[in-house]
């Protein structure tokens, strides 16, 4: 995975003006096609952060590049046209219609009526919200979150090519957040689209990151890592407060079973009760292993691809699985990606009151 770096943040501090000191010294690179997380407690820095790259909020000194261009040299319309950017608390438009907010970028960019319109529908769709019923509403006429489904359709309009994302499913509930999260993972791997996603939320952190950054107060990363690394490895104390309980349940949620953890065939005990197929996911393999009769003697059958059954596994062999994925996690990584940086203190970020919020940048977006 040696991919280019599309984002580089350089040792990038930010001092708002009334001393409040949002990120102390970051440096972070974002490689391209990848979703990388941005977690951390409130008021960390993560909002600050998306907003200095698409320069909604200009760094106090260091420097962000952007395909190796200094963002602060560049024209910050024409580079926000190239950033998608879903804003916590949605900011969309309140005098523009749905459809309107959605063609926001297409309008920029001189799209014509028709792909247009037929763009929006297409989104609409995505997020569950029907153009017949939707298109012609004002913010103030829809949910929360189906405010913040609109901003992450108006994010995705044109396709940019970087896209970041404020806590974009936050305000949604848990069942139709998965369904988004789930839309938004398919079409993030049809385009690559570069995507710098900020969530509070370790398991969605888990579940859309191809890797994890972890931010303390003040901006500090305290690790940057894949999922199963951050989650096996946790690089500090601050990391481990963050992801709390049950990382090994989620663990078992991003490791797979392979081939190295089954036993013999010859073990299954016949009748032989349904298969686990390779490659799932440890947590349907704990389920089916935990759903056997006592006849079953604890054990599974496997099948390939093609159907066959090609081994056994028991719950050891899950856990088998388990430590097998928080080894390779490591050496995948390696620990020079757990950065501990410079001397920044607590002290150094005064706390505040968590997020600014995206009202008062909304006019500014996209
Ligand atoms: N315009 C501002 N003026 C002064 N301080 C600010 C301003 N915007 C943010 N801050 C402060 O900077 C720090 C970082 O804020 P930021 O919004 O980046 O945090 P966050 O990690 O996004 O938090 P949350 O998870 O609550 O959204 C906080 O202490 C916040 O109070
Ligand atoms: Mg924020």
């Amino acid at each position: 995975m040696a991919e280019r770096t599309v984002i580089e943040l350089d040792t990038v501090r930010k001092a708002y003006p009334d001393g409040t000191v949002a990120v102390a010294g970051l440096s972070l690179a974002v490689r391209e096609h990848e979703v990388l997380a941005l977690v951390g407690p409130s008021g960390c820095g993560k909002s600050t952060t998306l907003r200095m790259i698409n320069r909604l909020v200009e760094p106090t000194s260091g420097r962000i590049l952007l395909d190796g261009e200094d963002v602060t040299r560049a024209d910050p319309v024409k580079l926000r046209r190239r950033i998608g950017y879903v804003i916590q608390n949605v900011g969309l438009f309140p005098h523009r219609t749905v459809e309107a907010n959605i063609a926001t970028v297409p309008g920029l960019l001189g799209w014509d009526r028709r792909r247009t319109r037929a763009r929006v529908a297409e989104l609409l769709d995505l997020v569950g919200l029907p153009a017949a019923t939707y298109a012609k509403r004002y913010p103030h006429e829809l949910s929360g979150g189906e405010r913040q489904r609109i901003g992450v359709a108006r994010a995705l309009a044109t396709d940019p090519p970087v896209l970041l994302m404020d806590e974009p499913f936050g305000a949604v509930d848990p069942e139709f957040r998965r369904h988004l999260q789930a839309e938004f993972q398919r079409i993030q791997r049809e385009t690559g689209t570069t995507v710098v996603l900020v969530t509070h939320d370790i398991d969605e952190a888990a579940r859309l990151g191809d890797r994890i950054a972890v931010l303390s107060r003040g901006g500090h990363l305290e690790q940057v890592a894949s999922p199963l690394a951050v989650l096996a490895h946790p690089a500090s104390d601050r990391v481990r407060d963050f992801i709390g309980d049950g990382s090994a349940s989620r663990m078992l949620a991003l490791a797979q079973v392979q081939e190295a953890d089954l036993d013999g065939a010859d073990l299954i005990v016949r009748p032989a009760p349904p298969p686990v197929r390779l490659g799932a996911r440890l947590t349907d393999a704990f389920e089916a292993v935990a759903a056997l009769p006592g006849s079953a003697m604890g054990r599974v059958p496997v099948v390939g691809k093609s159907g066959d059954v090609v081994g056994s596994l028991t719950a050891d062999g899950i856990l088998g699985a388990l430590r097998r994925a928080a080894d390779a996690a490591v050496s995948d990584e390696g620990l020079a990606d757990a950065v501990t940086d410079d001397a920044v203190t607590d002290d150094d970020a005064r706390s505040g009151a968590g997020s600014a919020g995206g009202t008062a940048v909304a006019d500014a977006a996209p």
